[in-house]
């Protein structure tokens, strides 16, 4: 099993995904908000890049949820933001969410071509990597980053994950751009909430009094799940270990 990590959706290489496993991290917030939903019971995620089709699909959905952000607020008419603190059980089980934020849906999105797409943060990184080596496929760490930029919490999770990796695969090995993420989360490996200082965008959610979103998404292996995006239905779903 090779593993790789693009820091960003744009330096995917497309052949890359065909045939292989993708994990895809956006720490802030969206990959931690779908993992929390789906651990909290919530039926499905409708990954969607536009807020106007959001409110197109949702429309279709009797009883479906709109959530996401942008700017980091929820747009007019959302019943919910991109907040991992709002997505409780009360809030969210049983429901369809269709969901649409800056950055983590657009890389969910642009993960499609691969035959596996998990949802991993560090609040499921021991759940991902034990369901990525299942998988028995090279992987490829897609990393949402910001605006096209690179994101240290991901490139964080990223290399903990491709560390973790080599640890429990020993056949697994790790590509340039992986053994890249694995030397700079080394920093963060005996302590994450460092990132709240490190990574621009938890200081400014903290900024803004989003300072309990910051460490909930800086919490690891609060959950033992990987949410699965198939593809073929469009939707976000559980898969259990
Ligand atoms: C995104 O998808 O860009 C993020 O999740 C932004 C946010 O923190 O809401």
């Amino acid at each position: 099993m090779r593993v790789d990590v693009a820091f960003t959706p744009a330096a995917l290489q497309p052949a890359a995904l065909a045939g292989a496993t993708a994990l895809v991290i956006d720490v802030l917030r969206a990959s931690t908000t779908m993992v929390t939903a789906i651990a909290h019971g919530c039926l499905a995620m409708l990954p969607v890049a536009e807020v106007d089709e959001a409110h197109r699909r949702a429309r279709g959905l009797p009883g479906a949820l709109l959530a996401g952000e942008r700017g980091g607020d929820p747009p007019e008419g959302f019943d919910l933001g991109n907040s991992p603190l709002e997505f409780t059980r009360e809030r969210v089980a049983g429901r369809t969410i269709v969901f649409t934020t800056s950055n983590g849906t657009r890389a969910l999105l642009a993960a499609r071509p691969a035959t596996a797409v998990g949802v991993a943060g560090f609040v499921n990184l021991a759940a991902a990597a034990d369901w990525a080596l299942a998988q028995g496929r090279d992987l490829v760490v897609v990393c949402a980053g910001e605006l096209g930029t690179r994101s240290v919490e991901d490139e964080a999770c990223a290399g903990l994950l491709v560390d973790r990796l080599l640890s429990i695969g020993p056949e697994a090995t790790a590509g340039p751009a992986a053994m890249e993420a694995a030397g700079a989360a080394r920093t963060y490996a005996k302590g994450l909430a460092r990132l709240a200082q490190d990574a621009p965008h938890a200081r400014s959610l903290t900024s803004r009094g989003r300072g309990p979103d910051v460490a909930a998404c800086l919490a690891r292996d609060t959950f033992d799940l990987v949410p699965l995006y198939r593809a073929d239905v469009d939707k976000v779903v559980s898969t259990y270990r």
